[in-house]
């Protein structure tokens, strides 16, 4: 048995794959790691599998899968993890984008106490070298989506990660296109994840094999996942969906304490309507704030809080500042120079305001370590 697998998914790799599985194991024998090579192929028409035939006869921890149906990277890296003898799982690309040194790195998180270790290019130490402009561009969009259902992962479609085998084993992953890895975090299960930053450098041999066709898959994909999280309430994705639900139900409660106060001052203490309101509005975001700290929110396991309490109410304060002046904006643009029925410009402006009020705040006055 070995202590970890690295799989390594390869299409027309031959410039590049006797490099990546060296390296690799060089890596392996420096930090005296008993690891398996796991290279699953779709059959390349070039030399890769004939080169790693050859790796295989003086390295009996290398090993080849080659695929003749259902091609794909996800499908075969899929096909990776269910072949794989041992229970912490790398996944590498073959091309040296990805830093083989750090699987050390990402083994000994793992056997800590993770879950899930990804390599990141998006947080603080990560980056992306000799991208072009369009592909940045595409990249950043990707992230954005996976960022949605996992908003406390920085970068939800890396290709370089480890995985517990016991996250996927009994997992209903539909690998497809490229992202496999917002797969297993969309149908896995897991609880603490950990991203370590590292440097994306581009190809130097041969090309990248990603196609409009994959953006396609790519959105497909993140709405799977999203009806998928729906149905499996142990999900990771229905972690957030919670949040959003919870910080509705603490909108509405905002709408009554504001209704109320403004009729108290109005009507009982005399206060002008303009006056009442203002501090009507303040006490109401002073609630929404307090239940969604307590509640929505609530520290406690992975969700330790950064900031302070103050910070987080000040940061609360101004993303609702933000929030209202959507909603009017909005309602204004729609009502009078769209002449769209008020009620429902109005019905527009909070849902707007209400998704700007909660990714930000998901993003700015509640993150967490
Ligand atoms: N088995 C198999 N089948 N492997 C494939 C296939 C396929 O159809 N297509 C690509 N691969 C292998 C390549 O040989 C390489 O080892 C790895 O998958 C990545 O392929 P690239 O074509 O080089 O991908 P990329 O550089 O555009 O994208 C990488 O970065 C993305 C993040 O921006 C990959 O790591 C993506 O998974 C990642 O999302
Ligand atoms: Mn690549």
């Amino acid at each position: 048995m070995y202590d970890l697998t690295v799989i390594i998914p390869t299409f027309k790799e031959e410039a590049n794959i006797r490099n990546i599985v060296t390296e690799v194991d060089a890596v392996f024998s420096r930090n005296n790691l008993n690891g398996e090579i796991l290279v699953v192929d779709d059959n390349s028409p070039d030399r890769t599998i004939s080169i790693v035939n050859e790796i295989k006869k003086t390295k009996l921890n290398v090993n080849i899968i080659v695929r003749l149906a259902d091609h794909g990277l996800s499908q075969s890296v899929a096909e990776g993890f269910v072949q794989a003898s041992s229970d912490i799982l790398v996944v590498i690309d073959a091309d040296l984008s990805h830093p083989p040194s750090l699987i050390p790195t990402m083994y000994r998180e793992i056997m800590g106490e993770y879950d899930i270790v990804i390599g990141s290019r998006y947080m603080d130490g990560g980056g992306i070298k000799k991208w072009p402009l369009k592909r940045r561009v595409i990249s950043l969009g990707a992230t954005f989506l996976g960022r949605l259902l996992f908003p406390d992962v920085s970068d939800p479609v890396s290709g370089f990660f480890a995985v517990r085998k016991s996250v996927v084993a009994n997992a209903q992953l539909k690998p497809r296109g490229y992202k496999i890895l917002l797969e297993v975090l969309g149908k896995g299960t897991w609880e603490k994840d950990k991203e370590i930053p590292f440097e994306f450098v581009d190809r130097e041999i041969g090309s990248s094999k990603l196609k409009l066709k994959t953006i396609v898959e790519y959105a497909q994909q993140v709405i799977d996942i999203t009806l998928f999280s729906f149905l499996h309430h142990e999900s990771a994705a229905w972690r957030e969906w919670k949040r959003v639900f919870k910080f509705g139900l603490v909108g509405i409660s905002g709408i009554v304490v504001n209704q109320g106060i403004l009729i108290f001052l109005k009507e009982f203490a005399g206060f002008p309507l303009p006056v009442a309101s203002l501090f009507a509005i303040e006490i109401a975001i002073l609630n929404n704030f307090l239940w969604n700290d307590l509640w929505t929110f609530k520290s406690g396991g992975q969700q330790q809080k950064i900031s302070s309490w103050w910070h987080r109410l000040i940061s609360f304060q101004i993303v609702s500042a933000g929030g209202a002046v959507i909603n009017f904006a909005i309602l204004n643009v729609l009502a009078y120079m769209m002449g769209i029925d008020y009620r429902i410009a109005n019905i527009i402006g909070i849902l707007v305001g209400f998704a700007w009020n909660f990714l930000l705040n998901r993003r700015m006055t509640w993150i967490r370590k």
